[in-house]
Parts: C-alpha cells; structure tokens; sequence
C-alpha cells in the first residue's frame, strides 16, 4: 500500500472519531440517558401518581424515610434488576443478592410485594425517580436549612445545567488532548518515513504538504460535518425554546413574608378551604386576606418580625402584596370549583405536595397538553351526581366515561 492510503484511512478514522464523539455529546442532551429511563413528562408524571399511591409512606426521593432516599437509585442497580427489587423485594433478599442482603441488614425491614405492577409502570416510576434526582432537592429543603432565607428558588435547573456543561466541557478537552497526540504522531512518522527514502513522487508530495487552514475549510466533507453539527443544535434550542415559552414548571417567587405551607397546612393540618375559601365556589381559588391570618396571629408569635408585617399591612390598610406562582394566559378559561367540587379532585394532583412546600411552587406544566393529557384519562366523576348519572348510562360501550366524552376536549370549553 503507498502511503497516501494509510494517510487517507487515518483522515476517515479521525472523522469517525469526531462524529462518535459528537454522538456522545448529542445522547447526554438526551431525555433518555444510558439507563433507558425516559424523563418526558408524560412518563414522569404517570409515575409520580404510581409513586404517590404505593412509595411515598416509605420513601422519598431526596430523604431517608422508612426506606432508603431514592435519588439516583437507578445508577446504584440496574433497571432490570430493580424491577425484580420493586416485584419480589423478600425473593431477592433471600436468594442471597449480596446488595439486597446489605440493604436488609441496614433497615432491617421487608418491603411489601409490589407485583401488582407492571414492568412499565415500575420504569415510570424510576423515570419520576431519575426526573427529581436530577431537579435536585425542593428549595423548600434549601430554605429550611437556611436561615437568612436569601435562597428563594426555580434554582434546581441548575445543577442539571452545570452537570452538561462539565460534561461537555470534559470531551472538548478530551478531543484536543487526542488531537495533539496525533499531530506528534504524524510528525514522528512522517520523520521516519523521510529518513527511510526512497519514495515514489506522489508519495514524497504526500509528505511535504503542509496543512492549510484554506485546504480544510474547501474540504467537503469538512464543511458538510460542521454545517450538520451547527444545524442540528441550532434546530434543538431552537424547538425547546419554542416549547418552553412561558412554561414556569418550578417557578418559585420570594414573598413578602416569609409564609410556610409546610407549617401551617401540613404541620399544623390547617384546611386549604380554611384559607382559599372560594376554591369550592368559583373559578378563582383566592388568597385570603390579612383579617384570616388575624385569627390567629392576633395572639401567636405577635412579636415575630414576619407577623409585624401583617399588623402593618393591616394598620396602613394596604393589601400584602404576594407573588401570584400559577397564571394562565388570558386566552384560556380554568374553573376551580368545576374541578375541585364537582371532579372531587385533590389539590394535590395539580399543585404538588404543598404540605411539604415552604415556598409555594408551581409543581406543573400548565401548558395545554397537560390539561388535554388528564381530560384523556380522568374518569368523570358520576357519584352524587344525577346528571351524570344518566348520562353514564346513555355512554355506549364499557369504557370508562373519561372528561374527553363529555366534550373535555372542545376549544370553546377552555378558549374564550
Ligand atoms: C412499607 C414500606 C415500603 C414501601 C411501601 C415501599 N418500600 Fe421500597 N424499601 C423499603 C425498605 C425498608 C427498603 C430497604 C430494603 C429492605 O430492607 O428490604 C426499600 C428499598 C427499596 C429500593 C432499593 C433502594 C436502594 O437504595 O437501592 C427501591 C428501589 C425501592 N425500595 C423502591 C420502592 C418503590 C418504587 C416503591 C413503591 C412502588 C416502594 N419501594 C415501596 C420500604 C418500602
Ligand atoms: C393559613 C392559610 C393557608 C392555608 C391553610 C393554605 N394556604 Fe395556600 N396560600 C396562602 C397564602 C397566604 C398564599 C399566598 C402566598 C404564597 O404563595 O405562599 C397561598 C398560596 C397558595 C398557592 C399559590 C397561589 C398562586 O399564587 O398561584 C397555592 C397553589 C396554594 N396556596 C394551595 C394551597 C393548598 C393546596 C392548601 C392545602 C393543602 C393551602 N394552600 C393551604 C394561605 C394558605
Ligand atoms: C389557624 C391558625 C393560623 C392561621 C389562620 C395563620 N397562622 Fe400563621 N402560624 C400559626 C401557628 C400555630 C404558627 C407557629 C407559631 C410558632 O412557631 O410558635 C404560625 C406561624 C407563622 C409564621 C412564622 C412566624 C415566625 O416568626 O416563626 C408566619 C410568617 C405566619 N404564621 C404567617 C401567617 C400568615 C401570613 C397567615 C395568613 C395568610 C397566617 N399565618 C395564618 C397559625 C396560623
Ligand atoms: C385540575 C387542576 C387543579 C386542581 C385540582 C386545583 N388547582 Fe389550583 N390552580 C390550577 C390552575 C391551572 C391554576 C392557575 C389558574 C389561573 O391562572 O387562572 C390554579 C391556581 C390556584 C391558585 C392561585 C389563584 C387562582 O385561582 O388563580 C390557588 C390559591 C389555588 N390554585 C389553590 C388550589 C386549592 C386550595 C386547591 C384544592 C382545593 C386547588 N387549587 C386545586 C389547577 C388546579
Ligand atoms: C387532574 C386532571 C385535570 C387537569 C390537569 C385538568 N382538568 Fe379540566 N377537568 C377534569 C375533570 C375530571 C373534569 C370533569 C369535571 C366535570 O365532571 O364536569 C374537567 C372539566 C373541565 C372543564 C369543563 C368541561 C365540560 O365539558 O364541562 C373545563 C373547561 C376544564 N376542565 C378546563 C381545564 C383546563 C383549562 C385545564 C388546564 C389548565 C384543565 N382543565 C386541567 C380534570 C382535569
Ligand atoms: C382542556 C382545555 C383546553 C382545550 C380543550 C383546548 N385548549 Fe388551547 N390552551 C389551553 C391552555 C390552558 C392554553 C395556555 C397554555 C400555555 O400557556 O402554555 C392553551 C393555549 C392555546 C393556544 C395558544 C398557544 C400557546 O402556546 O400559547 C392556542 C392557539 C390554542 N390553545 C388552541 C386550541 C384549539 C384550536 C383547541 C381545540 C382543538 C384548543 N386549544 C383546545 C387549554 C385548552
């Protein structure tokens, strides 16, 4: 073979390099990383709903609670193996897995059967899993911890972030590094070949070119791998930008004072209804005024600076001016009261657990798609309820009367 052969192949292998390592880069900006577990929302909250009714007495994600804290769970054992976990806990136990025997030994406690789920409903669940280990920590937890309160929150992208970018930056400096040791390698060889002589002229042209900035960039293939680079990030942020235009999943305000729900709603068991007095009766849930909070602040830590500040919106007669968490556009209509009173939903299943919350949040997406997503699915909920009733029997076939078939899914319902 002459030598412009070798040189050749080596330029092909160097282009597969960098397309293999472009590819590595492209899978970490991935929803699904090496694990399998996806994190769209659709998945994460199917199986945050799963983990809220079978996990959450026992585990968190970001807390030791009667089982093991959960995050990253997923990189500790793998998929397929966590799923026989999460089935038959006491059979893997008991065939002697040396890492399901530690765990044994540590909590000294059975975790019940879960058999009844599916393979796919236990992989949502560690997607819900992986989704919250990646968020980080509820800023609520940063604010408990921290005293002087300056942490608000909508942080937790962060760490996701700062994650990329090492990774990222780690290739790039992995990439010189190779690229500098092939230079020097070229340099030798090519040293070598020159002292063996006796070469043919295309050969010895080979040799002398120098490498030309100009020569790269008329290089098609060159030009092409950079353009297809270039373009597809480019069309990436471009689509998530677009898709992410006022979607405030997390956004998490400071208020003027320092209100806890964790405290008062889920310490002190205070019913929302108790505060949000409308949320039953109209389209709007409100925040209660100064004089509610008077009912009992009239004699609980009446000293507390935070209080003071009620006394003083009170005195001045001037309304305490919070941070409105949830707002949909104008162009769309949403009704409470159809949703809590009449659907018999809990809070919860849209706002989160706001009994752990310090600072409110906003825990969903409230894009369109995520009301059409529980129209899909919700059953309409036909107790006490005559004209549904009815209507339940006049529903052909056996499936289940979901929002959908009552025309959940019309624009004029939630479009003025
Ligand atoms: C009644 C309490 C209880 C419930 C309910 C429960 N677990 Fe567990 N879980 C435990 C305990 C205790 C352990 C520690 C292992 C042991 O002692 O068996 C554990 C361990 C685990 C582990 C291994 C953790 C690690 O660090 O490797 C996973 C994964 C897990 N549970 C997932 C789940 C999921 C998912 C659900 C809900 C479908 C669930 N558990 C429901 C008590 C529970
Ligand atoms: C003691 C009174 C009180 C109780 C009880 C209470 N809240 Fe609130 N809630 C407030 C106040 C005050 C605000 C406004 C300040 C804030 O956002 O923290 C608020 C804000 C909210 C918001 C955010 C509103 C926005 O700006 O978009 C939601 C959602 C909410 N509460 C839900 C609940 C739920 C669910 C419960 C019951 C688990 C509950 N609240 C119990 C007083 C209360
Ligand atoms: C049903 C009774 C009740 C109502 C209504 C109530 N609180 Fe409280 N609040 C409490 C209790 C109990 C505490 C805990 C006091 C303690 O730590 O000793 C508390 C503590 C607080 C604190 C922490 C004070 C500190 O310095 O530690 C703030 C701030 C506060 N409440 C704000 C409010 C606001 C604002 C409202 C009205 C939206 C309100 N509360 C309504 C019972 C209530
Ligand atoms: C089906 C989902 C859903 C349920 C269930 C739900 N909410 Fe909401 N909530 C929303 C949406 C969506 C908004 C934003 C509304 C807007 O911007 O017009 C919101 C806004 C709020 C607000 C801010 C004020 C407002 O009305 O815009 C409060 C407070 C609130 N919810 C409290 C509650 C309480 C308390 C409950 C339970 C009794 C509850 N919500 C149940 C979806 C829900
Ligand atoms: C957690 C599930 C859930 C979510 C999320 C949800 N809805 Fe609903 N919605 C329901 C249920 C259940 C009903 C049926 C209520 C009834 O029985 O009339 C309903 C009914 C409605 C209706 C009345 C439909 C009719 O035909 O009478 C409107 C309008 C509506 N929802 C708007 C919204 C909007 C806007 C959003 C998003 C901001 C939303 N919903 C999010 C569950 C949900
Ligand atoms: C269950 C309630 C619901 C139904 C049914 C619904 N929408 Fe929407 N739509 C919403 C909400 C909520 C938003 C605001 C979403 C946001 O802010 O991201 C929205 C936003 C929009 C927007 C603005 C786009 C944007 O991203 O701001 C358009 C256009 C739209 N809807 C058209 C339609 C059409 C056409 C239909 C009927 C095929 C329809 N919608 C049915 C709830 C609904």
């Amino acid at each position: 073979m002459k030598i412009s052969t070798y040189v050749k192949s080596f330029r092909i292998l160097l282009l597969v390099f960098i397309l293999s390592s472009y590819h590595s880069f492209a899978q970490d900006e991935n929803t699904s990383g090496s694990d399998g577990l996806s994190v769209e929302a659709a998945v994460v909250s199917k199986g945050e709903q799963l983990f809220s009714g079978n996990c959450t007495q026992c585990h968190a994600v970001h807390e030791q609670v009667v089982g093991p804290k959960l995050a990253g769970v997923y990189e500790r054992q793998s998929v397929e193996w966590l799923i026989s976990f999460i089935k038959y806990p006491q059979k893997v136990i008991e065939s002697g897995d040396e890492y399901a025997v530690a765990l044994y030994e540590k909590y000294k406690q059975y975790m019940p059967n879960h058999d009844f789920l599916s393979d796919e409903e236990i992989k949502s669940i560690l997607s819900y899993v992986k989704a919250k280990t990646i968020e980080g920590p509820p800023p609520a937890e940063n604010v408990a911890s921290n005293d002087s309160g300056t942490t608000g929150g909508g942080q937790q992208s962060g760490f996701n972030t700062n994650l990329l970018l090492t990774i990222i930056g780690l290739l790039i400096a992995l990439l010189i590094i190779v690229m500098i040791a092939m230079i020097l390698m070229i340099s030798v060889l090519s040293k070598f070949i020159r002292k063996q002589g006796d070469l043919s002229e295309e050969d010895q042209e080979y040799l002398n070119q120098k490498f030309k900035f100009s020569t790269l960039l008329r290089s098609q293939t060159f030009v092409t791998v950079v353009a297809l680079v270039f373009i597809t990030f480019a069309a990436k942020a471009t689509v998530d930008g677009l898709f992410s235009i006022g979607v405030q999943q997390g956004y998490a305000p400071d208020q003027p004072i320092k209100f806890s729900h964790k405290l008062h709603a889920g310490f002190y068991e205070i019913d929302c209804k108790y505060c949000h007095t409308s949320v039953e009766k109209s389209k709007n849930a409100n925040i209660p005024s100064a004089n509610i909070c008077m009912n009992c602040h009239n004699t609980i830590k009446t000293t507390s600076p935070e209080i003071q500040k009620i006394y003083t919106a009170l005195e001045n007669d001037e309304p305490i001016q919070w941070v409105r968490v949830h707002n949909l556009p104008d162009l769309s209509y949403f009704n409470h009261s159809q949703h809590v009173k009449v659907a018999g939903l809990e809070c919860e299943t849209c706002h989160g657990e706001i009994t752990e919350m310090e600072v409110v949040q906003q825990h969903s997406l409230l894009t369109m798609g995520w009301c059409i997503d529980c129209h899909r699915k919700t059953e309409v909920n036909v107790k006490n309820n005559e004209y549904y009733s009815r209507l339940l029997e006049a529903h052909q076939g056996n499936d289940p009367m979901v929002v959908e078939d009552i025309g959940g899914l019309e624009c004029s319902k939630c479009h003025y």
